[in-house]
């Protein structure tokens, strides 16, 4: 069932309330691949039923020319999502509906979050992230929301996000999803060419690379064998290597123990940006 309205689907969601079942909440901003589908496969398992919101959230992109080229498939989204079992509720909400008129985003303080990677090259990104997850958690009151550790800075957001606004949600991370090239899966690689996308696998291979080595090089060393990698590739333009804490995303110019470490990269393959990241320890 697909509500474009928040009122119509309160009710469906008061109703489930009164019964005493559980709502599992998946925001996307449609375009859906198997990584949209692994989390609301399990918001659907640990939940009695799975509200998955599908909006292309004008807030969040800080290029104009990005907001108009993302990909929209409604159709064949709501498509997808009927091959799941179990009761999945589309929202599907025009700006209007979860904005009213002032489609603004809120400014938070994430505690310093926001200032890095994502934060730093999309200016504004997460001020339109958390305005919409905290009214579309407002509108649908989950008792869990699941993200992906692909954009594992905004699954940290997240959970600050409930904090900072005292929301009951909670909040929960799930594993990257992967095409068998090793290419995280992303609405985005829609918009790559068969070229780009056997070019793009080596964002993935850099970091797993890092991760073999990290136990045996200086994160300098590494971020030197990453920029070579990149700049000997025609195709591919690296925006970042960062190698950072995991609770506080800082950027980690040393290890240091008891500390663990994720490493990320942003890259262009022909004007596409990509996004990626890998545990370290
Ligand atoms: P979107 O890019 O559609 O992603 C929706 C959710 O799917 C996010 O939690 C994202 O991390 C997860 N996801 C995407 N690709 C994945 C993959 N390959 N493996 C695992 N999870 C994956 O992220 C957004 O939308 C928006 O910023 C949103 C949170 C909806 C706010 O507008």
């Amino acid at each position: 069932m697909i509500y474009h309205h928040h009122h119509i689907l309160n009710k469906e969601i008061a109703s489930v309330k009164r019964k005493n079942k559980t709502i599992g909440f998946v925001p996307t901003m449609g375009s859906l691949h198997h990584g949209h589908l692994t989390l609301i496969s399990r918001a659907l398992e640990e939940n009695d039923i799975a509200v998955v919101s599908i909006f292309v959230n004008p807030t969040q992109f800080d290029k104009p020319a990005d907001l108009k080229k993302y990909p929209r498939t409604m159709d064949a989204d709501a498509d997808l999502l009927k091959t799941l079992k179990g009761p999945v509720y589309i929202y599907a909400p025009l700006p209007s509906d979860l904005y009213g008129d002032n489609v603004v985003s809120k400014k938070y303080n994430f505690g310093g979050l926001e200032h890095q990677m994502e934060g730093r090259f999309r200016p504004g990104h997460f001020d339109g992230v958390g305005t919409v997850l905290n009214l579309l958690f407002r509108a649908i009151s989950p008792d869990h929301a699941y993200f992906g550790e692909k954009d594992f800075q905004q699954l940290q957001i997240a959970n600050k996000l409930v904090e900072i606004e005292d929301l009951p949600t909670k909040i929960v991370g799930c594993p990257i999803v992967r095409e068998e090239s090793g290419l995280a899966m992303s609405s985005r690689n829609k918009r790559l060419s068969p070229k780009l996308l056997e070019e793009a696998v080596l964002i993935h291979q850099m970091l797993v690379e890092v991760k073999k080595y990290f136990g045996r090089y200086s994160i300098a060393k590494l971020s030197i064998i990453v920029e070579k990698a990149f700049r000997e590739n025609e195709h591919l333009e690296l925006e970042y290597f960062e190698i950072a804490n995991i609770n506080n995303l800082k950027t980690a110019a040393r290890k240091r123990a008891g500390i663990k470490y994720r490493a990320f990269i942003a890259a262009f393959a022909g004007g596409v940006r990509l996004i990626d990241n890998i545990a370290l320890n």
